[in-house]
């Protein structure tokens, strides 16, 4: 890249962010369900909600920490049953991320959320692989399914999610850790994690949102994962970040999601421009957009906004990040990071 980012004025800045292509690569398909697909879903499966109208539900969407989004983002999820349901919740997803320019994503499922009420494995997966084949087929999004283990729940619980996923290996690039951060460290989960290395899976996991940053060194060196999801908490420890630096993990951050949780009390605090300037490969998601006020175009133009540190080549760089730490083909990436030169060149 010969651009001279530093020539791009600022007033460009929002529509360089709606424009550039980019990856999704943290993102709770669960956590796109919107109050009125859910109360759609309520309805066509006569599932009883506890909150009267879509207004109410949406009231009731503010977080003092994680588990108290939590208890929410589960109960919303009690409306899918059906393969064509979880089909629906990632078809409004991908049309959306089609129209922010979002080229791949890699959605996160939570299985045990849905098996634990009775729905069975193939159910979920298989309304999810048709949704991906359509994003593909329909909206020319490329997509892939990262499995994540409730980390609140027992290893054994998650050795009998992979034994349950196991006839579907192909449909799934890796596997995740997601729920409750706190008091449930990564080392839990190292005989699961290990098995998923055997089958070829690529790792992730939570870490560094609620919890310390040993959380963030466990995952590496326990669980050895690729990516690290939200790590914005290492900061807290100096030889982390030296470490992530030099072995250029990436960190999947969600601004958006850490305001309306509590880790930051407003964007405006938020640490993604020194983990940047730090060399940290950070990257932008949303999480669960449907619960923390947007989806991925929003977490940028906020955080923007909000940061006037921020500048064209952070931009830019965030992109070619989401590309570069995504678990996509190659050729794919190249062509990618091609067009969004395209984009800052023009
Ligand atoms: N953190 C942990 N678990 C989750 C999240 C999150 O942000 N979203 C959905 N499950
Ligand atoms: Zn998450």
């Amino acid at each position: 890249m010969t651009n001279d980012f530093d020539a791009i004025p600022r007033e460009r800045l929002p529509e360089l962010l709606r424009r550039m292509p980019k990856a999704e690569l943290h993102l709770h398909i669960e956590g796109s369900l919107e109050p009125e697909l859910i109360f759609a879903l309520s309805a066509r499966n006569r599932v009883a909600l506890a909150y009267p109208s879509v207004e109410a539900l949406r009231a009731a969407y503010a977080f003092t920490d994680l588990q108290s989004f939590l208890d929410i983002y589960y109960a919303g999820a009690s409306v899918l049953l059906k393969p064509q349901d979880f089909e629906d919740m990632a078809m409004a997803y991908f049309a959306k991320a089609a129209a922010e320019n979002v080229r791949h994503a890699e959605l996160f499922f939570d299985p045990q959320t849905h098996t634990d009420r009775g729905v069975p494995f193939g159910t979920v997966i298989d309304g999810l692989t048709r949704a991906v084949q359509r994003a593909r087929d329909e909206l020319g999004v490329s997509a892939a399914l990262i499995m994540c283990f409730l980390r609140h729940l027992s290893e054994e619980a998650a050795f009998a999610t992979l034994e349950q996923a196991l006839p579907y290996r192909d449909r799934i690039v890796g596997v995740g850790l997601d729920s409750g951060e706190r008091g449930n460290p990564p080392e839990k989960f190292a005989r699961v994690f290990a098995r998923c290395r055997e089958l070829g899976l690529h790792l992730v996991a939570h870490a560094g949102e609620e919890g310390p940053p040993a959380y963030i060194a466990a995952a590496l060196d326990v669980l050895k994962v690729e990516r690290i999801d939200h790590g914005v908490r290492c900061v807290e420890d100096p030889a982390l970040v030296q470490r992530l630096v030099r072995e250029q993990v990436p960190l999947t951050v969600c601004p958006l999601s850490n305001v309306k949780l509590c880790v930051f009390g407003t964007l405006a605090q938020h640490n993604l421009k020194a983990l940047l300037d730090a060399g940290l490969k950070a990257t932008v998601n949303s999480d669960d957009p449907a619960y923390f006020g947007g989806y991925v175009n929003q977490n940028y133009l906020e955080t923007f906004e909000a940061v006037p540190a921020l500048t064209a080549r952070d931009a830019y760089v965030l992109a070619r990040n989401s590309f570069e730490a995504s678990f996509a083909g190659e050729a794919d990436k190249r062509r990618w990071i091609a067009e969004l030169d395209a984009v800052f060149a023009g």
